[in-house]
């Protein structure tokens, strides 16, 4: 078999690159090693900058996102037991965020791929990728006993942290940059509605809590908790007596407890793989770079990723050049740099860390003083949160 792009991975940036290629014409296969049910299964996160909206609109499926997600035009800080609201829209020339779980995006995507006759190999097993340091690249994978075998032009490796795509290329090729963060969050799903109109970014000398949502009746709440922290010690009932001491009185008082639907650990990592090409193989999303949610900027850099891969591939099958393609790297991970300095800085700003102290509580609140306390420190909060600009 032959197609322009083999792309690996069907989480949203394989999904969401598979369709704009399909706008533009350009043909692709999608090899995902997990089941389409299990894709969606996974819960993350849930806040959508603009240009990732407008993307979505510009492949089509942005119809149920406008229907259902809730437009935001700012956040709350907690600190020192006071809510203080970051003016996010008025702050930045009226930019807002939209609240649409991730669940949601890829589900539309599946959906508007399988309605197109987009091919999408679900159960994909020991995918490999060869020859991408030539013109030929190749990709391999296993289904139902029968191996098969795709020639293509470019591969996109969208296969996540833990996918192959990274990992074939030579050690010597790339530069890796990690911290990994001393705690996790533990993250509830319930149907119940959410305590505030807005996001609550909590900083407290117990831990960090956040208030968030999917929709009016369905609330994602988030804690601070040792990264050895086992999920099946925390029932609900601890879960809400916990949030309930980290979050301001009145939310405390109002918040609106029920059974969670989903419950997990989540760790707390920067990451970044440098250059995200390596001849014919283009990395995107998770595969070549890992923040941590504080900012909620993961599923907005795989889509700030997909934006500019999308229109590289689109202008190399228009004009024969290269140029976008060699350009590609380097633009992204301008961004990604930039949004993994934000998301460092958010965790940093909110956590408790175990070797900091009082000293360093004093130090966060001081900082969330002036950043509340200052037009242009808020502003920089508030760019930031809502995306910076593109390149092109
Ligand atoms: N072969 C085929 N598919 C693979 C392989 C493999 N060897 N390894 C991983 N995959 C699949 C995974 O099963 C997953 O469905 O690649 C997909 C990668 O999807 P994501 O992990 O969701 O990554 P990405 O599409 O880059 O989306 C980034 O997801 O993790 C969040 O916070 C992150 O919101 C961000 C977004
Ligand atoms: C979420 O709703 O899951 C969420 C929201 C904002 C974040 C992280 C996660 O910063």
């Amino acid at each position: 078999m032959r197609v322009q792009v083999a792309i690996i991975g069907a989480g949203p940036a394989g999904l969401l690159l598979g369709q704009l290629l399909y706008r533009a014409g350009i043909d692709s296969i999608i090899l995902e090693r997990r089941s389409g049910e299990y894709v969606l299964g996974r819960i993350r996160a849930g806040v959508l900058e603009q240009a990732a909206v407008d993307l979505l609109d510009e492949g089509g499926v942005g119809k149920r996102l406008h229907e259902e997600g809730l437009v935001h035009g700012g956040i709350e800080l907690c600190f020192d037991g006071v809510r203080h609201r970051i003016a996010l829209a008025d702050l930045t020339g009226g930019k807002h965020v939209t609240v649409y779980g991730q669940t949601e995006v890829t589900r539309d995507l599946m959906d508007a791929r399988a309605a197109e006759g987009g091919r999408t190999i679900y159960e994909a097993e020991d995918v490999s990728i060869h020859d991408f340091d030539s013109d030929r690249p190749k990709v391999r994978y296993r289904r139902n006993g029968t191996v098969h075998e795709i020639d293509c032009d470019f591969i996109a490796g969208c296969d996540g942290f833990h996918g192959v795509c990274r990992e074939t290329i030579p050690r010597s090729a790339v530069k890796e940059y990690e911290r990994v963060f001393p705690f996790g969050w533990l993250g509830i799903l319930a149907d119940v509605p959410p305590v505030s109109d807005e996001l609550i970014y909590v900083n407290h000398p117990r831990g960090f809590a956040l208030c968030s949502m999917r929709s009016r009746t369905r609330s994602r709440y988030y804690l601070q908790v040792p990264l050895e922290e086992k999920v099946e010690s925390w029932s609900d009932e601890r879960f809400w007596v916990e949030l309930k001491r980290r979050v301001d009185a009145e939310a405390a008082r109002t918040v609106i407890t029920g059974p969670s639907i989903e419950k997990s650990i989540a760790p707390l990592r920067s990451f970044v793989a440098e250059p995200m090409r390596f001849g014919r193989l283009l990395l995107a999303g998770d595969a070549a770079h890992i923040v941590p949610p504080t900012g909620a900027k993961g599923l907005n850099l795989a889509a700030s990723d997909v934006r500019y891969l999308s229109r590289a591939l689109i202008d190399h099958y228009r004009s024969g050049s290269m140029k976008e393609i060699d350009a590609y790297s380097g633009k992204c991970l301008r961004r990604v740099w930039k949004a993994v300095r934000f998301s460092w800085w958010m965790t940093s700003l909110m956590h408790r860390f175990p070797d900091t102290g009082d000293f360093g509580q004093k130090i966060q609140e001081t900082e969330l003083y002036y950043l509340t306390g200052s037009t242009a420190a808020s502003t920089s909060l508030a760019e930031n949160y809502v995306g910076l600009p593109f390149e092109d």
